[in-house]
């Protein structure tokens, strides 16, 4: 067997005339967590349903286990989905609501039962197994239909925003169940998410979707350090991006950097296209340039600055033990070569 669960060749995915998703191709690997990231409509969900079989593509192959599945109806592609919304029965038990499918498939009582124990006890809910939907918290509904899911021991699991419902800490417990929980049990996962710090913390591969085509596909770590377009800059956190004009032979040792709000100039060379840096890359309090302080924000480890310049407003992460300047005093900044992302469009 090869190790690629989810093939998708050349897909495309419409609504009516509406193509939400032109010709993607992606390979997801066996045991594989991956997560789908991208804003609003940029076609997670519309990919979930694709391989999910809720939605016929246009054009193009879906293959999972090597088979083609792109006419097999949802029921027949052991899929399993968990969606935001739990969709539990409110008049079963959690039990009953985990041992639903396999009734359905008329599995025998004895394999129902140790089957829904054990999916019960892998996500800690067997203690309230006896319990309805509406006696129990957010967390644990959705602790139930993730339950429900796995005990069909599907090839892929497709979770689309499971865990958006749930309050902060929730998610953030949650997030580290899943994760053990697609250890524990090798299952293939695809999450959705349009919070890139849940993608992050939680994925094997990042997906990064723009306008339903793959933006950037790569490990946490490249995509939050080596963004390879301001797109992807912009997501992962590059919150100052400016286009480079190129040095001219009479500055050849500086160079003009611009964005929609005016420019202002380097004392270096950059040999790129664009230019970006985190928060936490710009210098504060020393430096060649000049800006007003527009806003101070108190973050805990550090303080978040707004500061006006020449170039509209750039944005600087302090740690918090370094005195404050006042909202309306002028403050120098640096803008360092050492802490910037450099974006070369790709050919
Ligand atoms: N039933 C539909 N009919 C027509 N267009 C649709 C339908 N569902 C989605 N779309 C369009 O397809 C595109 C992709 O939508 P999709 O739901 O896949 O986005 P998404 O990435 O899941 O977004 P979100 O993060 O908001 O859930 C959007 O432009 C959307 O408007
Ligand atoms: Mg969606």
């Amino acid at each position: 067997m090869s190790d690629i669960a989810v093939s998708l060749k050349d897909l495309t995915l419409a609504y009516g005339d509406t193509v939400a998703v032109p010709d993607l191709n992606l390979d997801i690997h066996r045991g594989e967590l991956i997560a789908l990231l991208g804003p609003s409509g940029c076609g997670k969900t519309t990919t979930m349903r694709a391989i999910a079989g809720l939605m016929t593509p246009t054009a193009g192959q879906i293959l999972i286990d090597n088979t083609d599945v792109t006419r097999v109806p949802p029921n027949k592609r052991e899929v399993g989905l968990v969606f935001q919304s739990y969709a539990l029965f409110p008049h079963l038990s959690g039990f009953e609501n985990v041992a639903f499918g396999l009734r359905v498939r008329k599995t025998p009582e004895a394999e129902i039962t140790r089957r829904v124990e054990a999916g019960l006890q892998l996500v800690g809910m067997a203690h309230l197994a006896d319990r309805k939907p509406a006696e129990l918290s957010g967390g644990q509904q959705q602790r139930l239909s993730l339950a429900r899911s796995l005990v069909m021991k599907p090839k892929v699991l497709l979770l689309d925003e499971p865990l958006s419902n749930l309050d902060a800490r929730l998610r953030l417990e949650m997030r580290t169940e899943l994760q053990r929980l697609q250890r524990q049990t090798g299952i293939t996962m695809v999450f959705v998410t349009h919070d890139q710090s849940e993608a992050l913390a939680l994925s094997d591969r990042i997906v990064l979707m723009k306008d339903g085509r793959i933006e950037q596909i790569g490990s946490p770590e490249s995509l939050y350090n080596q963004p390879q377009s301001v797109f992807a800059a912009d997501f992962v956190g590059y919150e100052n991006i400016f286009a480079v004009l190129p040095s001219t032979t009479a500055t050849p040792d500086r160079c003009t950097i611009k964005n929609p709000h005016g420019q202002l100039q380097l004392d270096y060379p950059v040999a790129a296209d664009h230019i970006a840096w985190r928060p936490t890359g710009v210098v504060i309090g020393s430096g060649g340039h000049h800006g007003t302080v527009a806003a101070v924000a108190f973050a805990g480890q550090q303080r978040e600055y707004v500061i006006d310049t020449d170039a509209g407003v750039i944005k600087a992460d302090i740690d918090a033990s370094v005195t404050p300047v006042a909202v309306g005093d002028t403050i120098r900044f640096d803008l360092p070569l050492s802490s910037a992302r450099l974006i070369t469009a790709q050919p």
